[in-house]
C-alpha cells in the first residue's frame, strides 16, 4: 500500500490540527496508509512515526496548536540527519511526505527531496505570513484576529485614561501581522521592520492630534523593528507621554482557528495530498488571488517577502 507521513514543524501556527486533519483523511480516502511523525524532523530522526486512521483525527479541527507536536532540530540541516530521515521514512516503505510548517521547516523539506529523494510536499503555516509565494500562511488570519481582540480591550482602558498605548506583536523580520492588525484595529502607528521608522513624523502627528482634542493613541510595533527601546525613549522624551507597552508574546501563536484558517487548512491539504497522488514532488502549496496554487521548493523559499507599502500609507491616512 502507498504510504505518506506528515510533521508539523517550527512554530505552531492555528489551523495546523485542521490541516492535517484533511490530510490524514483525504490521503486514506485515496488509499494511502497514513503515519504522524511526532515534534517535526526531531521525530523524524528518531523513528517516532505511528500509524493514523480517520478517528486519530477527531475532534482537534477547532484546535490551536498541533496534536503532533513541534520542534526546532538545528541537527537537520547537517545532510547525514537527513540521510538519517530518509532511511528512517523507506525502513517503513514510506516515500511520501507532508511537512506543514514555515520557511525553515521548507528548507528542510528541500533538502530531504533534493539530497535524499523523498517525495515532499510543503504546506505553509506560520503566524509570521512571511513567505514571499503565497498571499496566506495557515495562521496568521487566526493571528491577527487574536492580536485585534487584545487591541479592543486595551483601547477600553487606554481610552479612559486618555493613555497612549504601544503594542508589539510577532512576525520575525516580517511586518504583515502588524500591519493587518493596524488596519483592522483602526490603529493610529504602524512600525514594521521593511519600512524606516520615522519617530519625527510620529511625534509631531501625537503632539498635533493631542493639540486637536485626541486624548489617546495607539502604536503597533512589529519584533523584527530595530532599536526599538530608543524609538519608545525618543517619543516619549518629545511628546513628554508615557507610554504603556503591552507585548502579546505567545499568545498570539495559540487559539482557536478562524473560519478563514480551517477553509484554507482544508483546500492546502487536499491539494498536498493530489500533488503526491500525481507523483509530483519538491513542491510547496499556496494561495494567490484567491486560488490555490503550487510551486517548486527550491523556487518559493529563494523569492524575498516584501511588505504592501501601499496598505502601510493607507493605514496611516485613515488612522490618523
Ligand atoms: P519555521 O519552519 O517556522 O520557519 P524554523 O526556522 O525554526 O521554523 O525551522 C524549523 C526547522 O526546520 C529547524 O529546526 C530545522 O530542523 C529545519 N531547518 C531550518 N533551516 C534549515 C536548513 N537551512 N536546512 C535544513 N533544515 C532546516
Ligand atoms: O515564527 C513564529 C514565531 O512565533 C515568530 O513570530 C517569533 O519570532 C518566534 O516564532 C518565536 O519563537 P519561539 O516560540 O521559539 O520563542
Amino acid at each position: 500500500m502507498k504510504k505518506i507521513a506528515i510533521l508539523t514543524s517550527g512554530g505552531d501556527a492555528p489551523g495546523m490540527n485542521a490541516c492535517v486533519r484533511a490530510c490524514v483523511r483525504y490521503a486514506i480516502y485515496n488509499g494511502f496508509e497514513v503515519y504522524g511523525v511526532e515534534r517535526g524532523y526531531v521525530g523524524l530522526i528518531n523513528d517516532k512515526l505511528f500509524l493514523m486512521n480517520k478517528r486519530s483525527v477527531s475532534d482537534i479541527i477547532h484546535r490551536g496548536g498541533t496534536i503532533l507536536k513541534t520542534a526546532r532540530c538545528l541537527e537537520f540541516k547537517d545532510i547525514e540527519y537527513q540521510k538519517k530521515a530518509a532511511n528512517i521514512l523507506r525502513s517503513h516503505g514510506i516515500e511520501n511526505l507532508i511537512v506543514i510548517g514555515g520557511d525553515g521547516s521548507f528548507r528542510g523539506a528541500r533538502d530531504l527531496s533534493v539530497n535524499c529523494g523523498i517525495n515532499v510536499v510543503c504546506i505553509p503555516a506560520t503566524i509570521d505570513n512571511d513567505l514571499a509565494y503565497t498571499d496566506y500562511t495557515l495562521g496568521f488570519d487566526t493571528a491577527v484576529n487574536t492580536v485585534l481582540s487584545a487591541i479592543n480591550n486595551l483601547r477600553d482602558t487606554m481610552t479612559s485614561h486618555d493613555r497612549v498605548s504601544l503594542v508589539e506583536v510577532m512576525g520575525r523580520k516580517c511586518g504583515d501581522l502588524a500591519l493587518y492588525a493596524t488596519i483592522g484595529g483602526g490603529v493610529e502607528h504602524c512600525l514594521v521592520p521593511e519600512i524606516p521608522v520615522d519617530v519625527k513624523a510620529i511625534c509631531d502627528a501625537i503632539k498635533k492630534s493631542q493639540s486637536e482634542g485626541k486624548t489617546s493613541n495607539m502604536i503597533i510595533m512589529a519584533e523584527g523593528v530595530e532599536n526599538k527601546e530608543q524609538i519608545i525613549a525618543t517619543i516619549q522624551q518629545e511628546t513628554g507621554i508615557s507610554i504603556k507597552i503591552t507585548h502579546l508574546g505567545h499568545t498570539q501563536r495559540g487559539g482557536s482557528p478562524s473560519m478563514a484558517d480551517r477553509l484554507l487548512a482544508a483546500k492546502f491539504g487536499v491539494r498536498a495530498v493530489d500533488l503526491l497522488i500525481n507523483g509530483q514532488t519538491n513542491r510547496t502549496v499556496g494561495i494567490v488571488n484567491n486560488q490555490i496554487i503550487d510551486k517548486d521548493i527550491i523556487e518559493a523559499v529563494s523569492m524575498k517577502k516584501q511588505i504592501d507599502t501601499k496598505l502601510h500609507n493607507i493605514a496611516q491616512i485613515i488612522s490618523l
